[in-house]
């Protein structure tokens, strides 16, 4: 079997600072927020303080999916620097709408609040997205600004001419977001694989947590990146996605409905009542295999004395799920430190699935990238090592194009 491949062109830049600054068009940078997201951007959505008295934080939030910042002051990251740790981060940055007043700050280099340092601190493309008065994009001083930023290398997207919201018409309008999406959406290049549109997809992603009293636990190593990048490619292909995950470090993916567990036997539970009319279910969490038989109700003491754990199995979803009356298209993981295409062919049968996709502990749990075979009853058909982003586009179009053979 081929694969289609993300098609090569610039290097794709998917995580993307979207800078908002004071002005009446904030409102726009909202739809320009979700359609970034839809075309497969990890947005981080900055406000200047002007910003927040126009649209609330909480509207970026929702849209993108993570928490919005705005103060350079808020001590929440370990080293208190999000703007270095930002720009490292970010692949592009765009502000829009941006202010006269932004970019007088800019062009001058000022770096007083978090999104102008931020600017100062990058070495990543700049897009910026005017939006004014067309009196203040005229002014002398704000055409020196733009001048200026021009030769310092900022991509300028518009304005616009036309109507203005203070009533006037001349230059100074915001792009409508689709225009800046259509201008962008070529470097953001994640195009879907497949179109998913009218699937129901199920996925469990992350580590499960075992109680062995009220404040201590089972669990292991597993990031989620897998399952969320799985879950992320689905919507973007279309999908309506849920997504049962174990305690994770990550952004939920937009667009896709969580339903956060903590214990195998949780997990469970939620996949039951899920999977009824799911077309496909991919088992990506890394479910423990045994948890305590009588977790204390209360602390456990210490006294010194060597102690025992009884371990239970716990409940086998992926195999429960198999075995429904009427099963979606099933799809395991096989995490193996060692004799990995043995252990994951067993493993496929074993449960009677279709396809399992198999990695090496070792080269996958909590990193970014992966390098997996899938196992199928064609064979295995091994991927070249990728980001686990495009990886699970491949996977996506395997299991759509097996689904569709079988059903055929
Ligand atoms: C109702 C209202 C609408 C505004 N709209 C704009 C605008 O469209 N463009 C602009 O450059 N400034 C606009 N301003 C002025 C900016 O909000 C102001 O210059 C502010 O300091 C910008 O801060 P910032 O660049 O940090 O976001 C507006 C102000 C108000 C009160």
């Amino acid at each position: 079997m081929t694969y289609p491949t993300v098609p090569p062109r610039h290097p794709p830049l998917r995580r993307w600072i979207l800078g908002v600054s004071g002005g009446i068009a904030a409102y726009k940078a909202c739809e320009l927020t979700r359609l970034l997201v839809k075309a497969g951007a990890e947005v981080q959505v900055i406000m200047t303080q002007a910003a927040t008295q126009f649209v609330t934080p909480l509207t970026f939030q929702s849209l993108s999916g993570r928490p919005v910042l705005s103060h350079i002051w808020e001590p929440r990251q370990d080293n208190g620097m999000d703007h270095i740790d930002l720009a490292r981060w970010a692949e592009a940055i765009l502000i829009a709408p941006a202010s006269a007043d932004f970019l007088a700050r800019i062009a001058h280099g000022m770096a007083d609040d978090l999104l102008t340092t931020l600017v100062a601190a990058r070495s990543i493309p700049l897009y910026l997205a005017p939006a004014m008065n067309q009196a203040m994009w005229n002014n002398p001083a704000n055409q020196r600004n733009v001048e200026q930023l021009t030769l310092d290398g900022a991509i300028f997207l518009g304005p616009g001419e036309g109507q203005q919201a203070c009533g006037e018409t001349g230059m100074g309008r915001l792009l409508e977001p689709s225009e800046l999406l259509s201008l962008l959406s070529p470097l953001i290049g994640s195009k879907p694989l497949v179109d998913l549109r009218g699937k129901r997809i199920v996925l469990t992603a992350g580590p499960t947590v075992e109680a062995i009293d009220p404040v201590r636990t089972l669990t292991n190593i597993s990031s989620g990146k897998m399952g969320y990048a799985l879950a992320a490619a689905a919507v973007i292909s279309g999908a309506d996605v849920t997504l049962i995950s174990g305690p994770t470090a990550l952004s939920v993916p937009a667009g896709c409905h969580l339903i956060p567990v903590h214990s195998a036997a949780q997990m469970r539970d939620a996949v039951l009542s899920e999977i009824q009319d799911a077309d496909l279910f991919f088992s990506v969490a890394a479910v423990a295999d045994y948890t305590p038989e009588s977790p204390s109700g209360h602390k456990i003491k210490k006294t010194g004395a060597p102690m025992t754990l009884t371990l239970v199995p716990t409940p086998d979803i992926l195999a429960t799920v198999a075995a429904l009356p009427n099963p979606p298209f099933c799809v395991g993981f096989a995490a193996e430190s060692q004799h990995l295409e043995e252990y994951a062919k067993r493993k496929r049968l074993a449960k009677n699935i279709p396809l399992i996709v198999g990695n090496l502990a070792q080269r996958a749990l909590g990193r970014d990238d992966n390098e997996v075979t899938l196992f199928d009853a064609n064979g295995s058909h091994p991927l070249s090592p990728a980001s686990k982003e495009i990886l699970a586009h491949q996977i996506l179009a395997h299991a759509i194009t097996l689904m569709n053979t079988q059903s055929t």
